[in-house]
């Protein structure tokens, strides 16, 4: 079982995601932590829900980002967690962090990366009018939404779009690939050279039904729909 500590600042749907494959037995993971920056977040509730260990640790009652991210890093290998699944964390890491855990931080980014990183990638690219849009699983570097790319998923992004209805038809995505690349991780089938990442057996692509187009590039496995 792959031990994960879960970083979420609000909703959590992502760390749902998550827990739902872990019980369906597709997922070989265990969440040993969910941490939030953010007491107010729901994601907490889901934890709890779950039975899952949850922490709170507030940004703002750090005198410094060294502080906070010193913290996080003792809470996350107390817990034994040896992967930290950024799900929804509205917190910049520094290289210290990421330092810590070289090769072992994954992102989700409702963006096709390298295109509308930072904040709010939905609304960005539905501001823009891009025909398509989706979702990156990436892992963490040192700069921000940069890292190598596990895999994405693409959606069409319609000219009446928002970022809030853009934002719903890649969710729905975020919770398909976010777990799929997490198993790839679990079972060992990802290899990093340099930007590039390699998922051995992996499948070419996925396309989703008609009625939910999406395409899913390297392929999403059966239980990951
Ligand atoms: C998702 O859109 C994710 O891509 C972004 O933040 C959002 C988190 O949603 N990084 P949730 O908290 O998982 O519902």
């Amino acid at each position: 079982m792959l031990p994960l500590a879960v970083l979420i600042s609000g909703s959590g749907s992502n760390l749902q995601s998550i827990i739902d494959k872990i019980e369906s037995g597709a997922l070989q993971a265990e969440i040993k932590i969910v941490i939030s920056n953010n007491p107010k977040a729901y994601g907490l509730e889901r934890a709890k829900k779950h039975g899952l260990k949850r922490t709170v640790i507030e940004h703002t009652k750090f005198s410094s980002r060294e502080n906070f991210e010193k913290r996080l890093v003792s809470e996350i290998e107390d817990a034994g967690a040896k992967v930290v699944i950024l799900a929804g964390f509205m917190r910049i890491l520094s290289p210290y962090f990421v330092r810590s855990f070289a090769q072992r931080i994954l992102n989700i980014h409702p963006a096709i990366l390298p295109s509308f990183p930072g904040l709010h990638g939905q609304e960005q690219a539905a501001q823009y009018g891009v025909k398509v849009s989706g979702c990156t699983v990436h892992f963490v570097n040192e700069k921000m939404d940069h890292g190598p790319i596990i895999i994405q998923a693409v959606v069409p992004a319609l000219p009446e779009d928002d970022g809030n209805t853009l934002g719903e038809r890649i969710l729905k995505w975020e919770h398909r690939i976010y777990p799929q690349a997490i198993s790839w991780l679990a079972e060992k089938r990802i290899e990093i050279c340099g930007r590039k990442v390699k998922v051995k057996n992996a499948q070419p692509c996925f396309l989703g039904p008609f009625n939910e187009p999406g395409l899913v590039s390297p392929g999403l496995e059966d239980k990951f729909f």
